[in-house]
């Protein structure tokens, strides 16, 4: 599935080059929803995009590149069908941290691997959304910064689920192409001008929300 001549992109993705990539202030996941926001979902969730134009499509923890998942020590949330090869589809939430569950079944090359325990690293404005693999699947270094935030929207269930936020905002997010490939897509935060830097073509942007789905939420298949 996946085209075998992209460029890999790697040193511009991993090496933001100018001073207007901004780091956000770190915001504690739920803070900004202090009474509503849940910080711990250890039952399996998907992450799925709904677009403005009401198509929803399904994310995934991604190696941005064609390589096999397994030697990959990074991996971003894109979506499932275009962010290179795919390491996993399941995330829970633990004190604002987001883990990321790698299965072996999604290793390109067909070996087989153990299951592998990923951990979200903190997003940039601009930036995609970062994850690194946990060698002793533990949550050592986690970002803390993630919510599961319910959808209160007054205008009806537009949304079937709970809303994913961020430092502090469920707003913000977009799918936007890739600049070697524009095949691929990645999640980024607050997109800008400098998300080039990142390796993203801001034209290209589409602003998305993102939200939870699982079979405890009771919206797997809604
Ligand atoms: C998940 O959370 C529930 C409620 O907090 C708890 O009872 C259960 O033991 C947890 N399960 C795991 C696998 O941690
Ligand atoms: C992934 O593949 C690219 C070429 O497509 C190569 O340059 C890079 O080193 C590979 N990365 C890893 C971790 O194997
Ligand atoms: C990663 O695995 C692929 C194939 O499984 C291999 O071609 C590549 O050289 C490996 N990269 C590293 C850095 O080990
Ligand atoms: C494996 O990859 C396929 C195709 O990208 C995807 O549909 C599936 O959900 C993945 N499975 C897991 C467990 O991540
Ligand atoms: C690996 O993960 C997949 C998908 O979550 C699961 O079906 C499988 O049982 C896991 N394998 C092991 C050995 O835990
Ligand atoms: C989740 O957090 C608890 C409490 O901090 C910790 O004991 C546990 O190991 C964490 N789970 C993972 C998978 O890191
Ligand atoms: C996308 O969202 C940003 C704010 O996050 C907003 O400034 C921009 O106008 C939105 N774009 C569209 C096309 O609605
Ligand atoms: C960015 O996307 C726009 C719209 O698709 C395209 O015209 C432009 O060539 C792209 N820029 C780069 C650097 O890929």
């Amino acid at each position: 599935m996946l085209a075998p001549s992209f460029l890999s992109l790697s040193s511009l993705l991993l090496i933001p080059t100018t001073l207007g990539a901004a780091i956000l202030r770190r915001d504690n996941g739920c803070n900004t929803w202090p009474s509503v926001g849940i910080k711990d979902n250890n039952a399996s969730f998907e992450l799925w995009a709904h677009y403005e134009s009401r198509v929803a499509i399904p994310l995934a923890m991604t190696t941005f590149d064609g390589n096999s998942s397994s030697n990959a020590t990074k991996a971003y949330l894109a979506p499932n069908d275009l962010g290179g090869t795919v390491i996993g589809t399941l995330f829970t939430l633990n004190n604002s941290g987001l883990i990321g569950a790698g299965s072996s079944s999604n290793n390109s090359d067909g070996s087989s691997s153990p299951n592998t325990t990923w951990i979200s690293n903190t997003i940039d404005a601009g930036g995609f959304f970062p994850f690194s693999l946990s060698p002793d699947a533990n949550d050592a270094g986690i970002a803390d910064d993630y919510c599961e935030v319910p959808n209160t929207d007054p205008h009806g269930p537009l949304i079937n689920g709970p809303l994913f936020g961020a430092q502090g905002s469920t707003s913000g997010w977009a799918i936007c192409n890739r600049v070697d490939n524009p095949l691929f897509q990645g999640v980024v935060f607050n997109p800008a001008s400098y998300s080039s830097d990142y390796g993203f073509n801001v034209s290209t942007c589409q602003n998305v929300t993102i939200y939870l789905r699982s079979t405890a939420l009771g919206n797997l298949n809604t």
